[in-house]
């Protein structure tokens, strides 16, 4: 049965049904239920249930849900026939990345489907059969009865399937190229975006909204902005989720992470009263502000009356103390002692002054994570006094292109013959490292000479940019999780060895402050998942004292615009700082080709946190706060443990 759900005052604009779940793991176990449940029902109608499937991180959960139902609740897929939405073209059934290995490995191999009901884009077919090959697809689909559910992930162009900005309502199943923004998201996965096929052959938008009912989900941070776009936005080619608007029975199923742009969430007080709590409040006077481009002071009764904020004014006004009250809160937030300052009145601080020195633990999920994200603040608590450490979680390995690795076995090899050293173990790492980098197809992975070469590289990279921020390398360690060590860009699931690499880590050095992380994307992600290591360690030392006096502050790294009204601690940094952190960054330098196959990815991956610095500091500035070069900014999260 469907869930039914009255639309509220709060969703007014909101023209896709939306259903919101705490985390990705609910909402797919609740689609997998629908799809379970279709599937029976037609069981005892003697029919076939036809299944539009996706790719892609969002749907894993709810196939890994589906194949536990078929092994723990018996069911079966003998009457499930299925249509894929896309595959990458050119690309062989068998290579690491193409979607018919993928749904092998995360449902087919798994279910009692025949494979003759399988269906996938062939991504193998000739050029100029391509599109009688399409014709086709969509007349198996026909032929097949039409979808009776398809799901979908949305892109963060905002397309479904393969259909990029500028497809039409009409389309159907075709060739496309993919977009620029697709493209390096899925460069991870091809081991840098210069392997990321151009094309793809997708089903149409039409072919899409023909099904009779259609689940598209999101999950984390990375989704928000597009999710909001889709569904409250206008109809258009730009963002073609946006059509789903015209089906009579699709919905989104969400996170919290990517329901957060909705108006209902961002800015409730545009679409109905609101319960005003601190935040709150602090987020419209701050909204307020910005859109009517009018420092806090300044703001007059009647701005808050004609934006609608009459309704605050009334609870909490007049606008002048709130002008205050904002103001004061903002200023509390600015703080040049990131890691306290000793002898000081710390009531109005971000920061506790005692103890002093700290000991202060930051955790880069991946090498650059901490530079990016506070190589300002790093600086400042080296110099201020504080025991500073730094523990890098993965080795990164995945992001370094085989260029780079060469070019460093060829170093490699040219010391050890200038040596004389040219027969030693060494030397022979060096030359399988070499012999399989030019034996290795594009998309091949790695051997294991090559990732140790390219985790190296990033070593290296860190070593030299901790030095630029003033650290220790003494109090610098690389624990290589092994989730991400797989050599596969996908990660493992967290496991008993992860979480006791970073248990022994925080038990040895006892923070008084950890750093990590916050901008945590998609579930999944490198980040996330060493985010969710870090609050399990976390639990599973719990009876250790140190824990309760720690505090997790959660630094961003610059690839998401930061919200003012969510910053607990603001560290200015100054333009000597600034430019120094931009050194530091640039110690990185093997990431100018991974991810990175253009000049302008690479200057977005150099540049792009020190903006970030820099237009914090300017929404301070507009705020009517102090003018500064940069701000590096920090969220207070809760301590697991204290707050238990
Ligand atoms: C996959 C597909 C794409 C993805 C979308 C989101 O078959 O058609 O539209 O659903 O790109 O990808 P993820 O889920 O990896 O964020």
């Amino acid at each position: 049965m469907d869930l039914q759900r009255t639309i509220t005052e709060s969703e007014q604009l909101e023209k896709i049904k939306t259903f919101l779940y705490p985390d990705a793991e609910k909402a797919s176990v609740e689609i997998a239920r629908q799809i379970a449940s279709l599937i029976r029902v037609k069981q005892e109608e003697g029919r076939m249930a036809v299944l539009g499937l996706a790719t892609g991180s969002s749907p894993i959960r709810v196939y890994a849900e589906l194949c536990r139902l078929h092994k723990e609740e018996g069911l079966s897929f003998e009457n499930v026939v299925t249509f894929n939405l896309d595959e990458y073209y050119p690309i062989k059934p068998e290579a690491l990345q193409s979607y018919v290995r993928f749904m092998n490995e995360h449902l087919f191999d798994h279910i009692d489907i025949k494979k003759e009901n399988i269906h996938i884009p062939d991504g193998t077919s000739e050029r100029d059969e391509v599109f009688s090959y399409c014709r086709d697809y969509e007349e198996k689909i026909r032929a097949n009865g039409g979808l009776d559910i398809q799901i979908l992930g949305i892109g963060r162009t905002g397309h479904i399937g393969f259909n990029e900005p500028g497809s039409v309502k009409e389309s159907r199943t075709r060739m496309i190229t993919l977009d620029r923004l697709t493209r390096s998201d899925a460069a991870e996965d091809f081991f840098g975006d210069a392997n990321v096929p151009r094309r793809a052959i997708t089903m149409g938008v039409g072919t899409i909204l023909e099904a009779r009912k259609i689940i598209i989900m999101a999950w984390g941070d990375a989704k928000a902005p597009i999710v909001q776009k889709a569904v409250e936005g206008d109809v258009s080619e730009a963002v073609t989720a946006s059509f789903l608007q015209e089906h009579a029975n699709a919905s989104f199923y969400l996170d919290t992470a990517a329901s957060a742009e909705l108006t209902r969430f961002r800015r409730p007080w545009l679409v109905g009263s609101c319960e005003w709590d601190d935040r709150l409040i602090r987020r419209a006077v701050v909204w307020l502000s910005h859109t009517i481009n009018k420092p806090l002071l300044k703001l007059l009764d009647e701005d808050y009356t004609e934006n609608g904020l009459g309704d605050l004014v009334t609870e909490h006004g007049p606008g002048y103390t709130l002008n205050i009250r904002i103001f004061n809160e903002l200023q509390h937030t600015i703080s040049g002692w990131p890691g306290g300052k000793p002898e000081a009145d710390d009531s109005n601080r971000p920061e506790r002054a005692q103890p002093f020195p700290k000991r202060v633990l930051v955790f880069s999920p991946e090498p650059a994570s901490e530079v990016n994200g506070m190589g300002g603040t790093l600086r400042r608590l080296v110099e201020q006094g504080n025991e500073v450490h730094v523990v890098y979680m993965t080795s990164g390995n995945k992001m370094v292109s085989d260029g780079e690795a060469t070019r460093f076995v060829q170093f490699l090899q040219g010391v050890n013959e200038a040596v004389g050293n040219d027969q030693d173990e060494t030397n022979s790492f060096g030359g399988r490292a070499l012999a399989a980098l030019q034996e290795k197809r594009s998309r091949d992975v790695d051997s294991e000479e090559v990732l140790k070469i390219k985790a190296l590289i990033r070593e290296g990279e860190s070593r030299a940019s901790c030095q630029m921020c003033g650290l220790d390398l003494d109090r610098i360690r690389f624990l290589n999780l092994p989730f991400y060590e797989t050599g596969r860009t996908r990660n493992l699931p967290l496991s008993e060895g992860d979480f006791k690499a970073i248990a022994s880590v925080v038990s040895d050095i006892r923070p008084h402050q950890i750093f990590t992380a916050g901008d945590l994307q998609n579930p999944g992600s490198t980040r996330w998942m060493c985010f969710d290591g870090i609050m399990t360690a976390l639990k599973s030392v719990s009876g250790e004292a140190w824990l309760k006096e720690c505090r997790i502050w959660l630094y961003r790294g610059g690839w998401e615009e930061q919200e003012i009204d969510e910053i607990d601690m603001a560290v200015p940094v100054s333009p000597g700082e600034l430019s120094r952190k931009a050194e530091a960054v640039y110690q990185h330098q093997s990431q100018k080709s991974s991810t990175a196959s253009s000049s302008q990815v690479a200057k977005e991956f150099w540049s792009r946190s020190v903006e970030q610095n820099r237009h914090v500091a300017k929404k301070y500035d507009n705020l009517g706060l102090a003018e500064y070069e940069g701000i590096e900014c920090f969220r207070l999260w809760r301590n697991p443990i204290v707050s238990e």
